[in-house]
């Protein structure tokens, strides 16, 4: 406990799934967040669920792809708790199986907006913010598929692929702003979206978990554990690095 004590982060898409798993872990260990989504209604809800437990967060109605939104959401964490250290861009919009040939150009362009330009506004924003703090830790979530590619899933893999490009280069931007750069790469994990689209947890296992060396989808807090490490100073010595956290998948 307490790794992160005294840090102030912010986490985009954290109203379930990967972002909810680590904002409730990046609380346990004592950063004050504030947790952004689309979805206003719903991080209200997770915020408070995630004050009742004893966290210090706010929630914070975000479009990772507006500007105005993003930086709205910088200032946010600075009138809320005085500075910032830690951005998870994890903030993610999934147009699901198609080729380039049938895909349909605004769902293209929308999936660039939010998953690739949406990580380089809200840097954008937080990297004076972090250099004013003295330096901090940036993670883009990128995903086993930005080294890989796989049928049908173009946008996805080009995105990620993407992601984990914009850490390097950021990385050396920001290297003398002691603001560290990373992008962090899951395998197939089970969150309530992966076991929706595959019908149930047990279809998901079969379909996703299958692919893994390990035979199984992961779990949201064994990603949350590995963005712990990114986001602490225990991964003092990593800038400009992508952590492939995937149970194998990407290892043959
Ligand atoms: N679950 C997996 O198997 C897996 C594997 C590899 C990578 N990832 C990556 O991990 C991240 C989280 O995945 P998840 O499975 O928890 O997804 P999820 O769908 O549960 O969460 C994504 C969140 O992003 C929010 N969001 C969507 N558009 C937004 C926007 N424009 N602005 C702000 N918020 C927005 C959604 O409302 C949602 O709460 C994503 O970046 C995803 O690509 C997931």
């Amino acid at each position: 406990m307490g790794r992160l004590e005294g840090k102030v982060g912010i986490i985009t898409g954290a109203v379930r799934g990967i972002g909810r798993a680590t904002a409730e872990r990046f609380s346990a260990e004592g950063a004050s967040l504030v947790i952004a989504d689309i979805d206003g209604d719903g991080i209200e809800k997770t915020a408070a669920e995630i004050r009742e437990a004893g966290g210090n967060v706010v929630g914070q109605a975000c479009d990772v792809s507006d500007a105005a939104s993003c930086e709205a959401t910088v200032k946010r964490a600075l009138d809320e708790f005085g500075k910032l250290n830690v951005l998870m861009n994890n903030a993610a919009y999934f147009i699901g199986k198609v080729t380039v040939e049938d895909v349909d150009i605004a769902e293209w362009r929308r999936a660039i907006d939010v998953n690739l330009t949406g990580p380089m506004l809200m840097s954008k924003f937080a990297i004076p913010a972090m250099r004013d703090a003295g330096g901090g830790s940036i993670i883009h979530v990128a995903s086993q598929l930005g080294s890989v590619g796989k049928p049908m899933r173009s946008d996805y893999c080009s995105v990620k692929g993407g992601l984990i490009q914009l850490a390097r280069c950021m990385a050396a931007d920001h290297v003398g702003d002691n603001i560290r750069v990373n992008s962090l790469s899951p395998g197939p994990i089970g969150t309530e979206r992966i076991f929706e689209r595959s019908g149930s947890e047990e279809a998901a296992q079969q379909e996703s978990g299958s692919l893994t060396l390990m035979g199984r989808v992961g779990l949201p807090t064994e990603i949350a554990n590995a963005a712990l490490f990114l986001a602490s100073d225990e991964s003092s010595f990593m800038t400009g690095d992508d952590l492939l956290v995937d149970g194998g998948y990407n290892a043959l």
